[in-house]
């Protein structure tokens, strides 16, 4: 469903990925992780279409990213690094608007809407002004406009950043379901998030793969014991 052939971004002289290889097979979950600065959202912005690559291609659902845009963003839920809000709406009206730029039928967005805001902990917010919400809330609405229409991929960057306990295990849970029907890429720095919701992980060093493995090998194949944690695997490999 995603393929990612020698991908790589320069911004000036600074190298920010650096000929990434992998793929993500339909109804997939894969762990995006690595350290502040590795090029994990430069990687989604590219495959979301939102960045064009300096070489390399990106193809999502078989369309390469770079060609067919449009084709691309109907298959993509994208939750950025910031949530892209509107401060001055409501989240309702916010949703709504998503929905007809997601060109959903207009007499199905407000169960869609209603759908994705109990999905994500929103409905009793909804007549809200963004501006006035909690950062937790706001991430949720972010959630909210990634899932409306149901999207074949979703790219969550850092989803549940922000998040109460209660909220972060609910997002948690949803991702968790979603695998099968979605294929989803998902970054977080919680490598515990992972463990619980991933089958296969990419562990990004300065812009360089440094891991990609079914979760389950990935110990043993890294040269640590079999039962070292996600954790000291990811140390190990990300230490400058
Ligand atoms: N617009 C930009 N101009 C110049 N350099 C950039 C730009 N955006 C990102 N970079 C650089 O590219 C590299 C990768 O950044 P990126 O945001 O992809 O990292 P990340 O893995 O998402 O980090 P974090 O965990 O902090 O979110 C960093 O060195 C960053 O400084
Ligand atoms: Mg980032």
């Amino acid at each position: 469903m995603i393929e990612v052939q020698h991908l790589t971004k320069r911004y000036r002289d600074r190298m920010a990925i650096d000929d990434l290889t992998f793929s993500v097979e339909e109804g997939e979950i894969l762990g995006f992780l690595g350290p502040n600065g590795a090029g994990k959202s430069t990687t989604m912005k590219i495959l979301t279409g939102f960045l064009p690559a300096s070489e390399g291609v990106a193809r999502v659902g078989g369309f390469d990213v770079h060609r067919y845009p449009l084709e691309v963003k109907r298959r993509i839920g994208y939750l950025p690094e910031t949530p892209p809000l509107y401060p001055e709406m409501t989240v309702e009206s916010y949703l709504r608007f998503v929905a007809s730029l997601k060109r959903l039928p207009s007499r199905e967005q407000k169960t869609e809407v209603e759908r994705v805001a109990a999905l994500t902990g929103v409905t009793h917010v909804l007549g809200r002004v963004l501006a006035n919400l909690s950062k937790g809330y706001k991430q949720r609405t972010g959630i909210a406009q990634a899932l409306l229409g149901s999207p074949p991929v979703l790219i969550l960057d850092e989803p549940t950043e922000g998040l109460d306990p209660a909220q972060r295990a609910e997002v948690r849970a949803l991702i968790k379901s979603l695998a099968g029907k979605h294929t989803v890429i998902l970054s977080t720095h919680i490598l515990p998030e992972v463990t619980m919701t991933c089958e296969k992980v990419l562990i990004l060093n300065q812009g360089r793969i440094a891991a990609y493995d079914d979760l389950r090998k990935l110990a043993g194949t890294q040269g640590t014991a079999e039962s070292a944690s996600l954790e000291e695997v990811f140390i190990k490999l990300t230490a400058a």
